[in-house]
């Protein structure tokens, strides 16, 4: 069974004159153990997929099935329970709680989900340190630099066993060796079994992914598998 199935799906903003395609007719298929990215230029519609795939908005019309759920058909209870609970999401711009600590971040949609605090605890403790901040737990967003805090959004859609994730450029703000580390976390997130869907300006990071999905203008313009065709990735970065 696909982890992810999109069949179809748009996604329209406005009316009349001011009416917007974000999304036009995209079908895309993620099976357990796959990593994708996703590229295309700007305001392409690569962040409108993912926000569709993880629930957060709906489809103007086709469908959206995580893990043989119809999303379209859940109650605004079950969405939120099938997010929390199958969905790891980075969000482009990380949406991280100001007023809590970086551990507390990572734990709170687990406790959300009915994971005792102190399992929930440990296993935020265990993503940190697999992004290598371990020594940063305590620490506030405010007092870290903008690529921990990025981490710290990665640890957040890492922790427990989330089977989709799905992550917005989850390595603008970081160096290329910690983006790299970052990849690496996600490939190995993939051979555990979870599927991944990357966006990313980066052609080596999308090296890392099994296939690489190219939007423009809304649309699917090509699928590629790991060797990415320069003449695609014109207008890319
Ligand atoms: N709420 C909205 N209202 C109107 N138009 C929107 C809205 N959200 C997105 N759009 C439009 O939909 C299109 C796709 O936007 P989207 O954010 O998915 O692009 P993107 O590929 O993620 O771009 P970027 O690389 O800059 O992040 C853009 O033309 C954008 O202006
Ligand atoms: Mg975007």
């Amino acid at each position: 069974m696909n982890v992810l199935e999109m069949r179809d799906v748009t996604r329209e903003h406005g009316a009349g004159q001011s009416l917007v395609h974000a999304l036009r007719g995209v079908s895309l298929a993620v099976r357990p153990g796959e990593f994708v990215a996703v590229m295309g230029p700007s305001g392409s519609g690569k962040s409108t997929l993912l926000t569709l795939a993880g629930g957060l908005d709906a489809p103007t019309s086709g469908t959206v099935v995580v893990e043989g759920v119809d999303v379209g058909g859940l109650r605004r209870a079950g969405l939120a329970a099938l997010r929390r609970r199958s969905i790891g999401y980075v969000f482009q711009d990380l949406n991280l709680i100001p007023s809590l600590t970086a551990v507390e971040n990572v734990m709170l949609p687990r406790e959300l989900d009915g994971v005792r605090a102190r399992r929930a605890r440990r296993e935020a403790l265990s993503a940190l340190a697999d992004l290598g901040l371990a020594d940063l737990a305590g620490r506030f967003p405010e007092d870290m630099s903008g690529g921990q805090q990025q981490r710290v959004a990665i640890a957040r859609a890492l922790a427990g066993d989330r089977r989709l994730v799905l992550a917005d450029e989850p390595t603008g703000a970081l160096d290329s060796r910690t983006g790299e580390d970052v990849m690496r976390l996600l490939r190995s997130r993939c051979t555990e079994g979870a599927a991944c869907l990357m966006v990313t300006h980066e052609s080596r990071h999308a090296a890392w992914a099994d296939r690489v999905v190219f939007l423009r203008d809304g649309e699917i313009i090509d699928s590629a598998g790991r060797s990415v065709p320069e003449s695609l990735l014109e207008g890319t970065a």
